[in-house]
């Protein structure tokens, strides 16, 4: 059973195939009308979500099929005290594919070993995004015509922005590729995607703390929320919310045919008078995230039918029994689940379910 859990579960030609899918749908969106007439999708969403659900649920209404699902932990059995791996194997009954949103890093993983039908991650805690990494290359695609040879500058919380992490892992795969992480220290980028990443892919990457240093040089500009949710200190989060605004004076240092994108939602980190600029490109990147999502949902329902298709095997070097530190870990949560740990290139054992270091 294929499922998108990571952005890695699918190979760079598999990302290209899903984009060609979109933009085809785009030029004759009458072809898949009724491609999942008597599909249906679940949408299992713990945490809070505007777009991501309601794109989901716009892609599969789009193609034919039904959705049913819920939104937020308190209308879910979760309240009562619910595994992700229970209501997983439940909702299977139910829907044709899954998917889920929750504030525990590796909670789809959990529902995708559990369920017997395809799992996608709309978002699980600080750790990963990958339907919006695939709203992002279909944009930048559609806006530059290429994902290779960019400089790419990632601004603002780049420690819990899920968002950043998926789109610098896809886009390390893309040959010629440069990053420029753009945040304070306190929000700098998790190890494990430095080392495990942009270190074994080769990709160019600098870190500066100004934006305006380097915004004539970029490309792409992708600015993020200060996640507050994630916080521990909400203090700490207020110290740090607004440390970079994207003003119309910034924009004037940028390329003439620089791009700007943001998952949103947007608080103060872009300034609306930037919206009318032809450079913002985040109200079109949402809508891509719906053609990318229609594109998906096809792909793993076609992919379920074939037997053969399986998804990334997460067995190799995998030790047993250790247990993750990390507070937002689902292994911290889930009852009956087996804590294990993968041994990395540089012999560090990682979690499994959420890439922090074990000890
Ligand atoms: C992002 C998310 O949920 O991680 N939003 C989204 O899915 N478009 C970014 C954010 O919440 O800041």
């Amino acid at each position: 059973m294929r499922s998108l859990i990571d952005i890695c579960d699918f190979t760079t030609q598999e990302l290209d195939e899903l984009m060609a899918t979109a933009i085809d749908i785009i030029d004759t969106p009458d072809k898949s009308r009724d491609s999942l007439n008597g599909k249906i999708l679940a949408t299992l969403f713990f945490e809070p979500s505007t777009r991501t659900r309601l794109s989901f649920e716009s892609a599969m209404l789009g193609l034919g099929g039904s959705v049913l699902g819920f939104s937020g932990a308190s209308n879910s059995s979760a309240a009562k005290g619910e595994t992700m791996a229970d209501t997983a194997q439940v909702v299977s009954h139910y829907a044709d594919i899954i998917a889920t949103r929750h504030p525990l890093e590796g909670a789809p993983l959990v529902a995708s070993e559990n369920a017997s039908i395809p799992v996608i991650n709309a978002g699980d805690g600080g750790h990963c995004h990958p339907t919006q990494t695939l709203a992002d290359i279909l944009t930048i695609y559609r806006e530059i015509g290429r994902l290779d040879h960019l400089r790419v500058g990632f601004c603002g919380d780049l420690k819990y922005g899920r968002t950043v992490h998926s789109l610098i892992s896809a886009l390390s795969r893309y040959e010629g590729n440069e990053i420029v992480l753009i945040s304070p220290d306190e929000l700098k980028l998790p190890g494990y995607i430095k080392e495990e990443v942009i270190g074994a892919s080769g990709m160019k990457c600098i870190e500066v703390s100004e934006m305006e240093e380097v915004m004539p040089t970029l490309d792409v500009l992708y600015m993020t929320r200060v996640q507050g949710e994630r916080f521990a200190s909400y203090d700490e989060y207020l110290r740090l919310r607004d440390v970079y605004t994207l003003t119309t004076e910034k924009m004037n240092l940028a390329k003439e045919d620089m791009i700007v994108l943001h998952p949103l939602p947007r608080v103060n980190e872009i300034s609306v008078e930037v919206d009318s600029d032809p450079r913002a490109a985040y109200f079109r990147q949402a809508m891509n995230g719906k053609f990318m999502r229609m594109a998906l949902i096809l792909k793993l329902i076609g992919d379920s039918e074939d037997k053969t298709k399986v998804s990334r095997v997460r067995g190799e070097g995998i030790v047993h029994d250790v247990a993750c530190q990390n507070p937002r870990c689902v292994t911290t949560n889930e009852r009956g689940l087996v804590p294990s740990a993968r041994v990395t290139a540089d012999g560090v054992l990682r979690c499994v379910y959420c890439d922090s270091i074990v000890k």
